[in-house]
Order: structure tokens, then sequence, then C-alpha cells
């Protein structure tokens, strides 16, 4: 910590929370668009926070991607015999098996050596069947977990990307880039406004949910989610901790 404040990282930290309006920020040096290991680096300081606000027995709930990977490899010994169970906040999206919150949930109970729970229902429902699915005992089980989760681990994408990840149709793509969105976050997609755009009906933790969940990390970084981020934030809880890279978090303060 003695090089953050060398570097000026840490008054960055106070600043880029007081501008987005959230309890805390933590920045790491680098673009995690250009190096791998500055996603690593955002995946560590993610375990830090996390073994710091974590009680044994409690539910964590975590959203899929490639920067929440990074968070799994970082997860401390310490957190063993803490018996916490994972729970994913998405259902299936894309084709990528490794990124999805399922399976990213088992690999963090694997290593904390906690429990786990699958929802097996992709992201994305028609309005019919999703009242089937959360109508179903088990899945509604796993909903109940995920929305009375201690803590949620989420990312941020650039919309574009994201809606390209979900295979989403040319039509809907059409409506989402005449709305101009530029964040997406738990499925939901949003304007630089951070206006919800294109509600679509998908399973798992709704933003109104994040309301009543004590601790809530973010992790998102690079220059590219920039702009992503500052929407988000514009709607993101309070309580919100942001753990973020310093090109995204120099691009955002800029305006
Ligand atoms: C997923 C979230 O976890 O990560 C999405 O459900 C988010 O809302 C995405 O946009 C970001 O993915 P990545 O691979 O850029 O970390």
């Amino acid at each position: 910590h003695i090089m953050k404040e060398f570097s000026g990282i840490s008054s960055l930290e106070i600043e880029l929370a007081q501008y987005l309006g959230i309890q805390n920020c933590i920045i790491v040096p680098g673009n995690a668009d250009e190096s791998e290991w500055v996603k690593s680096e955002l995946g560590k300081m993610c375990a830090e926070k996390l073994t710091e606000v974590v009680k044994p027995k409690q539910t964590i709930s975590v959203t899929g991607g490639t920067t929440i990977a990074s968070v799994v490899d970082a997860l401390p010994e310490k957190l063993k015999d803490m018996e916490l169970t994972f729970v994913p906040a998405r259902g299936g999206i894309g084709t990528d098996l490794k990124y999805q919150a399922n399976s990213l949930c088992e690999m963090m109970a694997k290593k904390t050596a906690g429990d786990y729970m699958v929802l097996y229902v992709p992201d994305q429902v028609t309005q019919e069947l999703y009242y089937s699915f959360i109508n179903d005992t088990s899945i509604r089980e796993v909903l109940m977990k995920i929305k009375s989760a201690d803590i949620v681990i989420h990312g941020i994408g650039d919309a574009m990307v994201m809606a390209k990840r979900r295979k989403t149709s040319e039509s809907e793509m059409e409506i989402l880039k005449q709305e101009q969105v530029v964040a997406e976050a738990f499925g939901y997609y949003f304007d630089e406004n951070g206006n919800e755009v294109n509600k679509v009906s998908t399973i798992g933790l709704q933003l109104e949910d994040l309301k009543h969940i004590p601790h809530i990390l973010a992790v998102a970084g690079g220059a590219s989610k920039a702009k992503a981020i500052k929407a988000y934030m514009k709607i993101a809880p309070k309580n919100t901790i942001l753990v973020t890279d310093e090109s995204a978090a120099k691009l955002i303060l800029k305006g």
C-alpha cells in the first residue's frame, strides 16, 4: 500500500469513488485491455476485499465473465473452513462454459472447500418460458438463495460486446444501437445516463434485489470499459465497491 500512495493511486481511488458516488474504489495499475496480468490483479484485489468482508456460512452470488474468472485463482486458503456457499447470479449465456456463472461458482466452491448451487436455465428467455421456469420448485430454491445472498461479485461489460456474446438477434441489436446503449450488467443494458434500455426477461439476480444485499463487489477494468462503468455506476447501489484499473479510472474522471 506504500507503493499505492507513492504512485498517487490512493488519491485516485478516493477521487473516483466520490465522482461515481459509491462507497469505495480499488484501482490497480495498468490497462486490462492490454495485459492479462492486469486482469489477474483485478481478481486479486477483489478476492482480498471479499476475504475482508465475508463471514462464516455466508452466501456469495457471482456472475460469469472473464474478469470474474480471474477472482477464482486469487481466492486465498484462508477462506477454507468458512463454509461458504456460492450461487450463480445468472443463467447460462453464450457457449463458452468456463466463463459461465455456474462454472465459476463451482470453481470458487472447490477452491474454498465450500458448497455451490447451479442454475441450469438459459439467461435470456421468452416471457412464457420465464414464468414456467421461475415456478419450478428446484429453480425457485436457487433463486431464493441468490436473492438473499450476503455478497454479490459481478462484472460490467461493454454493451455491444455483451450483446454479441449473448447472440442477440439483428433486430434487437438495431434497437440497442438506436438507444445508444453503452453498458451491460446482470443482463440489463444501459445508455450513458444509466437509463435501462430494452429490458428482456432474464433469470437470476434482478437489479432490485441488489438493494437488500449488504456487500456488492463490481469488478471491471480496461480503457474499453470506461464508458460502461461510468454509465452503470449512475444506478449502482451506493454500497458498491468498484475494483477497476488505472486506465479505466482516468478515462472516467476525464468525463
Ligand atoms: C458477466 C456479467 O459476469 O460479466 C455481465 O454477467 C458482464 O453483466 C460481463 O457484462 C463482463 O464480462 P468480462 O468477460 O468482460 O469480464
